[in-house]
């Protein structure tokens, strides 16, 4: 397969460009052609950091030597994205002065992500964020559509701000280094684009398994650009979520009331909770007549190829997760409006769901 990086242009209001490939992270002539100002804030989380931070800081070091760049760096993991480390960010934008000129590198996953996204978004009412995601997940998906956020006790994403990137660099040498349950989470959200808008893509994904559990740079570069591609699409013609952008939330209705309830931070995480969620998904439109079993079971055997659990944790009760998806925000006053399947490719919202039917398909799980 072929390496050569490729390139998805997203059409948003202020246009950017997205880049993928093998160790793009030390091209600081393509670091340095994002700045627009003299200072750099890197934010990055106690695993990244001392993996790639001094490589990307001599790469913008190198091409801008009059840059003042400084490094933030929070604990990893879920229960890091606060309002208290969001505004530990603000803080050190602060002390580096930042101008309304300034750039934030975001290098990490989907959590790093969204903070320093929603602290750029914020500061001076907005300065310019470079997501430089880390993980399959921020690859393929947090870092692209500009949806920045923090969690705070009553929910995740609750408090946010949409704030698109100047420019996404995905360097897919830095996914090496992460834990494979971490990769096969971003192949969760990878086989959602699959699911909702793409059938051959799902037959491609089931192809080229071995490849892209391997770590295969190609494979991956091929599968995150396509993804790219197609949240771009989505999220170009509904930037705001008025409509059909909700159709990238396939299973995460589900897959939020899964780890809302397990407490984040144990259990599943984020990738984990929407395999279980697209396959609640897909059983609940079996069981409103708008897809068939046998499709939603192919999703589950594609799943479990991708060793994703489907199955939702023990513990967790069915009238506990229907609690917690009434909190939802895509819940609407009316009643539960979920995003169901019409089959590989096809994916709809649907509002007014019985909380009956979703109560069935639950307890069938038990
Ligand atoms: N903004 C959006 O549109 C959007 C979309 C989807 C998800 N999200 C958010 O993304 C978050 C989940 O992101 P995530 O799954 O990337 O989680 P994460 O940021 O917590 O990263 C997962 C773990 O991998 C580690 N890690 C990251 N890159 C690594 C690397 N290359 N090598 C070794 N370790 C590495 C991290 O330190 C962390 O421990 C959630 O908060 C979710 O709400 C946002």
């Amino acid at each position: 397969m072929n390496t050569t990086p490729h390139t998805v242009d997203v059409a948003a209001a202020t246009p950017y460009r997205i880049h993928i490939g093998p160790n793009l992270l030390d091209d600081g002539s393509w670091l340095a052609r994002t700045l627009r100002g003299r200072q750099a804030l890197l934010v990055s989380d106690a695993n990244v950091a001392p993996l790639y931070a001094g490589r990307v800081e001599a790469a913008l070091q190198a091409a801008g030597p009059g840059l003042r760049i400084a490094r933030h760096v929070i604990a990893a993991g879920e229960t890091e994205k606060t309002l208290a480390n969001f505004s530990g960010t603000i803080d050190a934008l602060a002390a580096l002065g930042a101008t309304r000129d300034a750039c934030v590198f975001a290098l990490g996953g989907g959590v790093v992500g969204d903070l320093a996204g929603f602290a750029a978004a914020c500061w001076m009412r907005g300065i310019d964020i470079v997501q430089l995601p880390t993980t399959l997940l921020a690859m393929v998906d947090s870092s692209v559509g500009g949806k920045t956020a923090v969690d705070i006790p009553q929910g995740k994403n609750l408090v946010g701000a949409f704030h698109v990137p100047r420019a996404v660099l995905a360097d897919t040498a830095t996914l090496r280094t992460l834990p494979a349950r971490e990769l096969r989470a971003g192949l969760a959200e990878v086989i959602k684009y699959g699911a909702i808008v793409d059938a051959d893509f799902l037959h491609w994904l089931d192809a080229h398994r071995d490849a892209l559990l391997g770590g295969d740079d190609a494979a991956l570069a091929q599968a995150i650009a396509r993804s790219c591609a197609h949240k771009a699409a989505i999220t170009t013609r509904d930037p705001l979520e008025h409509g059909d952008r909700a159709l990238l939330n396939f299973g995460h209705t589900f897959g939020h009331a899964i780890e809302a309830e397990q407490g984040y931070g144990d259990g599943l995480n984020h990738g984990e909770a929407v395999a279980v969620g697209m396959l609640l998904a897909a059983r609940l439109s079996a069981t409103l007549g708008l897809a068939s079993r046998a499709d939603a079971e192919a999703l589950r055997t594609l799943l479990q190829r991708f060793e994703l659990p489907v199955d939702v944790p023990a513990g967790l009760t069915p009238e506990a997760l229907l609690a917690r998806m009434r909190l939802d925000k895509k819940a609407q006053a009316s009643g539960l409006r979920f995003i169901l399947w019409n089959g590989p490719g096809a994916a709809r919202i649907v509002a007014d769901v019985e909380e009956g039917a979703v109560l069935a398909v639950l307890r069938a799980e038990g």
